[in-house]
């Protein structure tokens, strides 16, 4: 485990649209560069990049057509290798986006594999055997290639699955995943590894990492176990890289290999209930709404079975959002928000801010861009300061990537930056929180101390640290067992000699009583 990932706060940059320093209306690698003192002040030390590499962009670089080369609307690999040194100087560690379940169908790798001719690429992909013969249960196109097949896809019409074999095999054309051109492109994604990792990047986030292994059983367990295989590569080579995986079920990727993963909104589960349930009838009963009469047990069914298991594996990852949800904004209040993030930064595991969340930024309602459907509305440009197009590009407003949020109200650093109470300024005082107690650190246990059905406060450990949160529009009260005061050494602490050494709004601990006024949150150390 790269010891970095303990005290790790991630700032997720969508390379479109942080900044732009070429006036062209789209962001650069200049421009995060730039940015690098912005990220270290609000206290985050590492970064996500999305895809940055040469594409034709059908879905936002997640369709690469060179690995290893940077797409050269954000700039060229030497600025990345740049980008990398000066992060390094700032103590920011860079992860970059890895898509290794398919490639843009202008890959050449893709090229070759779809001539009549058998050459080195014809199994890199997966395709059928006969030009009518389709794959049952799978995406595929037929009629694009001189070859004489239909090939599989992974996720868009642009993006054809890379070839890691079937596990359970039903027809002739389905290779085993130790056939040799199977390992022949897991070796060819380690090499894409090798090359960025020696060139300074500190590891990856990756693309729908459980999609490698097609008719996978239950488990994933072929699936996991070329990353079993990669894990051990990052071991002996680059024990310091971290992968994060895009699978959201820990119990198959930490124990894959996977340092983190993240915890996604998927419908139904522990995050969705948190921040945007609104698909049950009677409303939105989002536990951090303050009118959302929320129930924390939801949340809890899910994520604790879940943390308890993979807590000696690697890290959960609660993301404020990313670029394929929808901004937390759209559901939460400034206010709702504050205590929406005080949670997700003093959970355990690995947190990722997305750009702007730390303003909340708005989702707006806007036609697609390069794939981007409803998800485009999370990916507009950064509002930086009340200058022209918020200081994100000097270009005129029309030439930019996306649009921006033009209402009276929208938020900028620059407006928030000065104003102690702004989310802004929350968030940053809770990273600090957060680097200042190694108890709230990834690794630091975690125990839940009062979690009652439909009841509030919640109420949980940290170490030594007892953290209480009320998002409820309501004051409210937990009568605290005696063991929510031992400390972990076991001798019995107390919190009646120390206030919160933070709070938002108020809480109080008389005796063993807790109160929490309406919209609160507070931490109080055990001395
Ligand atoms: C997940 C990525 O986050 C998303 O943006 C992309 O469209 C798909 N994977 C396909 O690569």
């Amino acid at each position: 485990m790269p010891g970095w990932l303990k005290d790790a706060v991630f700032y997720e940059i969508y390379p479109q649209t942080f900044k732009d320093t070429n006036n062209d209306g789209i962001g650069d690698i200049q421009g995060i560069i730039e940015k690098l003192d912005y990220v270290k002040a609000l206290g985050c030390n590492a970064l996500w990049i999305n895809p940055c590499f040469d594409s034709p962009f059908k879905d936002a670089g997640y369709d690469v057509r060179d690995y290893k080369k940077v797409a050269p609307r954000y700039g060229t690999n030497e600025d990345l290798y740049r980008l990398f040194e000066e992060a390094h100087q700032k103590g920011i560690h860079v992860l970059l986006d890895l898509v290794p379940g398919h490639t843009s169908e202008e890959h050449e790798w893709f090229k070759e594999s779809k001539k009549a001719q058998p050459n080195e690429y014809s199994d890199r992909y997966v395709w059928t055997h006969h030009w009518i013969q389709g794959i049952a249960g799978h995406p595929y196109i037929g009629g694009e290639a001189d070859r004489n097949g239909c090939y599989m896809l992974n996720f868009f019409k642009c993006q054809p699955a890379l070839n890691y074999g079937f596990l359970n095999r039903t027809e002739d054309w389905q290779l085993a995943p130790d056939h040799p051109a199977c390992i022949a492109t897991r070796e060819a994604l380690k090499d894409i590894m090798r090359f960025w990792l020696d060139h300074g990047c500190d590891g990856f986030r990756v693309d729908m990492a459980d999609s490698l292994v097609k008719d996978d059983d239950e488990n994933k367990s072929a699936t996991g176990a070329i990353w079993k295989n990669i894990r051990e590569m990052l071991d002996v080579d680059y024990p310091e890289a971290a992968i994060v995986s895009e699978w959201s079920n820990p119990h198959q990727s930490l124990k894959s290999g996977f340092h983190a993963d993240f915890y996604l909104d998927h419908h139904g589960n522990g995050y969705n209930t948190l921040i945007r349930d609104n698909e049950t009838p009677g409303g939105d009963h989002s536990f951090l709404k303050k009118d959302g009469n929320g129930d924390i047990m939801r949340f809890l069914l899910d994520y604790l079975p879940k943390y308890d298991d993979t807590k000696d594996d690697g890290y959960i990852s609660f993301i404020t959002c990313n670029h394929d949800t929808p901004r937390a904004r759209l559901t939460l209040s400034y206010d709702e928000l504050k205590i929406a993030w005080a949670l997700f930064l003093t959970l355990p595991g690995v947190p990722f801010i997305y750009y702007g969340d730390e303003i909340g930024m708005r989702y707006l309602d806007i036609p697609t861009k390069e794939g981007g459907y409803t998800r485009t509305g999370t990916r507009t440009p950064m509002q930086w300061d009340n200058s022209k197009n918020y200081g994100f590009s000097t270009a005129e407003a029309d030439k930019l990537y996306l649009p921006q949020d033009n209402s009276e109200d929208a938020p900028t650093v620059e407006k928030q930056a000065g104003d102690p109470d702004s989310l802004y300024n929350t968030t940053k005082a809770l990273i600090a929180l957060r680097h200042q107690f190694t108890d709230l650190q990834a690794d630091g246990s975690f125990s839940v101390i009062y979690a009652e059905k439909e009841q509030f406060p919640f109420v949980y450990r940290r170490g030594n640290l007892l953290i209480a949160i009320n998002p409820s529009d309501k004051k409210a009260a937990a009568e605290l067992r005696e063991d929510a005061f031992v400390k972990e050494d076991a001798a019995k602490g107390d919190v009646s000699k120390t206030s919160a050494v933070y709070s938002i709004g108020s809480c109080s601990i008389s005796g063993s009583t807790l109160s929490i006024e309406a919209q609160s949150f507070a931490v109080f150390e055990l001395v």
